[in-house]
């Protein structure tokens, strides 16, 4: 069930302090849930995000076939039915807001001797789905979008064959879902990257016992591998962290340490970002800098940060894909930074779960910061603080979040509109952010 909160109300001020967990990495749950659905043997998975998100993964490969147990809310145990054993759904199978879930499931079930159909919530609706389509089409897939969109038609394949793709833009989703098609083609696939995506299907896949080569851009893999069920251990999510570092940011007289947070260098943008701004972060890597100890290769440390003052950047192009997600705080940042910031080359903000520049821009406009929305970015003007207001988050949980941050800068309260979609990624949010020092309340 989602979260039945539809608003939130965010006092102004409050001090940030102490130390918080944050819940499991989204990106690395929905994958481990899916690579263990395909394995042979069992997966067990530990610090698993039970979001909405994942749900709708969890539920989907159950209405496919595979037994999974949840003996606790973060541990589940995946019965892999191996590389042949998917059964057809006896309906649509339904991602919910979910894009990493529909894009990857594509990939999976391209190959596959059965027809399925993908649906979603009104958001992944009208989210583009031809960027996957399109390349997992000449690799022999029988697919069909609605005009782009969901639902995706997928036919029974007779068999795929190895491609070598070009991305056309740095999404992880799409990457993996060619490499995730050509595990079960035949031949090698080649997948090159404009820029570095998030890595985690590459590092998981070598730790389900799949063999990923990697050549600069380039990420090969051979069909026909079968994946062994491993354990995972999922740490924190970074960009649920990510809140919270930009709140320490803002109001951390003595700091904030959050505990057991992914620190995969293709996630963390966002700390060069607010460093380049002026912040105080400060990260330890678990276990020691040398010590190796990176869990299903994704390394976890505990991160430090403290009230800084913040100044306007140019973000480096580089960073975007980095920091993807993380952009609706960032520009929460801006909007306190001392001077300008401009972010451009992040068109695809655009197709997230809302368009992230459009909707952020105009909750800006709302409490009165100085903005400019641009065709692939935004330009801000930071102040010292803002008014508050009424915000639509539009149902995009990062657009919720990112102005319960903007509270602690406000001169009067932030009501926040429509934030059931929290759930999808960061349940418990509103505990967590009263604990760190928020005057939140869900209404
Ligand atoms: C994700 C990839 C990114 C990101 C999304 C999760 C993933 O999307 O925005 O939240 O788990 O692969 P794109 O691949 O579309 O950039």
């Amino acid at each position: 069930m989602r979260e039945r909160l539809s608003r939130y109300l965010a006092g102004p001020g409050g001090r940030i302090e102490g130390e918080l967990t944050v819940p499991g990495d989204k990106s690395i749950s929905h994958r481990a849930l899916m690579f263990g659905g395909i394995a042979e043997g069992t997966t067990d998975i530990t610090g698993f995000l039970a979001g909405e998100d994942c749900l709708a993964t969890l539920r989907a490969l159950q209405a496919l076939g595979v037994r999974i147990e949840r003996p606790e809310e973060q541990h589940v145990l995946v019965y892999g039915v191996g590389p042949d054993g998917l059964r057809p759904a006896a309906a649509a199978l339904d991602m919910g807001n979910a894009g990493t879930a529909i894009r990857l499931f594509m990939g999976l079930l391209a190959p596959q001797r059965f027809d399925s159909t993908l649906i979603g919530d009104a958001s992944l609706m009208r989210r583009p789905m031809e960027r996957v389509a399109a390349p997992l089409r000449s690799m022999g897939a029988n697919i069909q979008t609605l005009d782009g969109r969901p639902p995706v038609e997928i036919r029974a394949s007779g068999g795929m064959r190895a491609i070598d793709y070009a991305l056309p833009v740095a999404s992880a989703q799409v990457k993996s879902a060619v490499l995730l098609a050509g595990l079960q083609a035949f031949g090698r696939t080649h997948v090159t990257e404009p820029a570095p995506s998030r890595d985690h299907t590459e590092r998981m896949l070598g730790a389900f016992g799949v063999e990923v080569l990697r050549d600069g851009a380039t990420i090969a893999i051979e069909g026909g591998q079968t994946l062994r069920g491993t354990r995972v251990r999922v740490p924190g999510d970074f960009s649920s962290a990510a809140f919270f570092i930009v709140a320490g940011c803002l109001a951390a007289e003595n700091g904030l340490l959050l505990r057991n947070v992914g620190v995969n260098p293709t996630r963390t943008g966002l700390i060069e970002l607010l460093r380049q701004m002026g912040a105080d972060i400060r990260v330890h890597p678990q276990g020691g800098r040398s010590s190796g100890n990176e869990p299903n290769g994704e390394p976890i440390a505990d991160i430090e940060v403290r009230r800084s003052r913040l100044r306007g950047i140019k973000v480096p192009e580089s960073l975007v894909p980095l920091s993807i997600d993380e952009f609706p705080v960032l520009f929460i940042a801006a909007a306190c930074a001392e001077g300008e910031t401009l972010v451009r080359g992040a068109l695809e903000l655009r197709v997230k779960e809302s368009d992230r520049l459009a909707v952020m821009a105009q909750g800006l406009t709302t409490l009165g910061v100085e903005n400019q929305l641009l065709a692939d970015g935004l330009w801000i003007r930071g102040t010292d603080s803002f008014g508050g207001g009424t915000i639509d988050s539009h149902g995009d949980h990062r657009i919720a979040m990112a102005f319960a941050v903007a509270s602690l800068k406000a001169r009067s309260a932030i009501e926040i509109r429509d934030v059931a979609n929290v759930a999808t990624s960061f349940p418990g949010f509103v505990a967590s952010a009263r604990a760190a020092g928020l005057q939140i309340d869900a209404a």
